[in-house]
């Protein structure tokens, strides 16, 4: 089979095009196009089929186990496909791996060391049960994510573009010292005991509930990581769709009743509508896939991320 790459403004990528197996799977064409220019390797490019000029629709994207027949028209040989680079991609469990290490290293930094000292503050800096607790509950949620990164994710995407470390990081590492400079810093007013004993109390309720919701999402794949999206079902998820994401929610508002700064419920804010459109398109996407149609469950009924308002 004839296989001519070409880029989105329409110029030849590989001179003369590549001849394949008329059995070859796009994952071979990939490795073919890595074979002659090294810096593509597979996860690095997007393929597609080409668009008729002024087309509004949306291009077709070569799925890599497919087979490249399926893409021909009829018994052609020949195929044009469209190609993108991606840019640099790093793993999955790589993005989180950093994302999650700068809080979990960053905030003991305002606990152990002196910093407030280095800033100017003269006084003798008295240390509250709760700013121990809260150090305690911060790094416990943070390693808890990177195992789960290691051993519970099964992602469906390889790789993420290198990009993503970068922005993902300056949002999780700057909210990290924004929360760690307030909690900790020698002026911080403790709340009482008995809101600091509800709001990490529930606090920790809800981080096991998540670690459970995240298990439930785990088996719904195999350990390869294929299978699709499922309908979760089971615990919090046959009530709301992601019920990952409820638990998370809840447990930083049980961290911020035992911790009570603007900076925290700041953060809370922002975490929560990331994750509310993240769920929303969520949402969308399994009730696309599951429309009761053509043999296909239907998707239950249920609230997206925070009942009873969404
Ligand atoms: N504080 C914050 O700002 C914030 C923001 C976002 C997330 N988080 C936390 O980080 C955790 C991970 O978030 P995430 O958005 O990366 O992952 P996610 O969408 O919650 O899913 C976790 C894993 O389960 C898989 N999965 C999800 N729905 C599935 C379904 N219907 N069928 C099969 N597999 C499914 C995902 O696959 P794919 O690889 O295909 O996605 C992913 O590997 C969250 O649950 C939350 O605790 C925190």
């Amino acid at each position: 089979m004839k296989v001519s790459v070409t880029t989105r403004s329409g110029r030849e990528l590989i001179n003369g095009g590549l001849v394949l197996d008329t059995s070859a799977t796009v994952a071979d064409l990939q490795e073919a196009i890595h074979q002659r220019i090294k810096k593509y390797y597979p996860s690095r490019q997007r393929l597609t089929l080409p668009l008729q000029p002024g087309s509004k629709e949306k291009a077709v994207v070569l799925q890599q186990k497919k087979s490249l027949k399926e893409y021909t028209s009829g018994n052609s040989d020949t195929l044009t496909v469209v190609f993108k680079d991606l840019g640099p991609q790093v793993s999955y469990r790589t993005l989180f791996f950093f994302e999650y290490l700068g809080p979990l290293v960053l905030y003991p930094v305002f606990y152990y060391f002196p910093v407030y000292q280095l800033l100017g503050y003269k006084g003798e800096r008295v240390i509250h049960p709760v700013q121990t607790y809260a150090l305690y509950y911060w790094c416990l949620h943070y390693f808890k994510r990177i195992m789960e990164t290691f051993f519970v994710h099964r992602f469906s995407h390889a790789t993420s573009p290198l990009s993503n470390v970068f922005r993902n990081c300056a949002y999780y590492w700057t909210f990290g010292c924004y929360i760690a400079y307030y909690v900790n810093h020698p002026h911080y007013t403790p709340v009482s005991d008995l809101q600091m004993k509800i709001g990490f109390g529930f606090g920790m309720v809800m981080q096991v509930a998540n670690l459970y919701c995240h298990m439930i999402l785990r088996n719904l794949r195999s350990p390869s990581g294929n299978g699709g999206y499922q309908i979760p079902q089971g615990f919090l998820f046959n009530i709301v769709t992601c019920a990952n994401y409820t638990t998370e929610i809840y447990q930083w508002l049980g961290f911020n009743i035992a911790t009570q700064t603007v900076a925290g419920y700041v953060f809370l804010v922002v975490a929560a509508s990331i994750m509310t459109n993240w769920a929303l398109a969520k949402h969308r996407r399994l009730r696309r896939l599951f429309d009761g149609k053509e043999g296909r469950p239907k998707y239950p009924r249920r609230w997206v991320i925070l009942p009873p308002f969404l």
